[in-house]
C-alpha cells in the first residue's frame, strides 16, 4: 500500500507525543502513542500481580488484553479491557515498571503485531522506541529526539505536577535517567536511532520550530 507513515523514536520526556500529535493534526494523520501500550500493558500485570519471569503468565495475560485507542481529539486516549486508564498510566508506579514489562519478548511480539496492523493502510504517525528499527523499518520518514536531560525532567515535573503535587522534579530525572537505560541496553529491539533517522534535538527549540522541521521532512510524500 501507500500509505505514508512517520516514525518518532527517542529517549524518554523528549517531546515526541508533542510533535507527534501537532503533527499528526496538521496532516490530518492518525496518531499512536506506542508508549500508552506499553503502559496500560504494565497497569494489568501490576493490578493483577503477574510475574515477568513467568513466560505462561505473561502470555495469558497478553490474550486477556484489549487495547483501543480514541483519538478523535489528538490526544492519547487508550482503553484497557474497556476502562479509560490514559490518566493512570502517567503515574510513577506505572512509569516505574514499564521498561522491565516491555523488555519481554512476548510482550513486544504482540504490540509490535498491533502497531504494524494499525499503520497498514492508513497514514499514521507514530512515536516510541523502536518504530524506525522494528515496527515500521520501511517508514518514509523517521525522526530520532533527543534533548538535555535535565530540561527533559523539568518539562516532564511541569507537566505532571498539577495533578500529582507529591512527584519531585529528583524522582522524575532518576526515572527517565533510569528508563534511557534500561531502554537502550535491553535484548530485545533497543531503543537507538534507525540509520536512516533524521535527528532532532530540541533542548533549544520551540514545538512551532519542531514541527516546521517535521512538516518539511514530510512534504515530499504528500
Ligand atoms: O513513550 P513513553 O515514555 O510513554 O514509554 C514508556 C516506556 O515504554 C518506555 O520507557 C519504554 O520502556 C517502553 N516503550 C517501548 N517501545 C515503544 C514505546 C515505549 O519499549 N515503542
Amino acid at each position: 500500500s501507500n500509505n505514508i507513515v512517520v516514525a518518532i523514536d527517542g529517549y524518554s520526556s523528549c517531546g515526541k507525543s508533542t510533535l507527534a500529535k501537532a503533527l499528526a493534526k496538521n496532516l490530518h494523520f492518525i496518531y499512536v502513542d506506542s508508549g500508552a501500550m506499553y503502559r496500560a500493558v504494565t497497569l494489568y500485570f501490576l493490578r493483577h500481580n503477574i510475574d515477568i519471569h513467568n513466560t505462561g503468565q505473561v502470555v495469558e495475560a497478553l490474550e486477556n488484553i484489549h487495547l483501543n485507542f480514541h483519538s478523535r481529539d489528538y490526544e492519547t486516549h487508550i482503553t484497557l479491557n474497556g476502562e479509560e486508564v490514559s490518566d493512570e498510566i502517567r503515574l510513577m508506579p506505572v512509569s516505574e515498571n514499564v521498561s522491565p514489562v516491555s523488555a519481554i519478548r512476548e510482550v513486544r511480539k504482540e504490540m509490535v503485531a498491533q502497531q504494524q496492523r494499525m499503520g497498514r493502510s492508513k497514514n499514521i504517525v507514530m512515536d516510541g522506541r523502536d518504530i524506525g528499527t522494528t515496527v515500521f523499518p520501511n517508514a518514509q520518514v523517521k525522526i530520532f529526539m533527543t534533548a538535555d536531560p535535565k530540561i527533559r525532567a523539568e518539562r516532564r515535573y511541569k507537566e505532571l505536577m498539577p495533578k500529582n503535587p507529591d512527584v519531585t522534579l529528583e524522582e522524575i530525572f532518576e526515572n527517565l535517567a533510569h528508563r534511557d537505560y534500561s531502554d537502550t541496553t535491553r535484548k530485545e529491539s533497543p531503543l537507538m536511532r534507525a540509520e536512516d533517522a533524521i535527528i532532532l534535538d530540541n533542548t533549544n527549540i520551540t514545538p512551532e520550530q519542531q514541527l516546521e522541521f517535521a512538516l518539511q521532512k514530510v512534504a515530499p510524500f504528500l
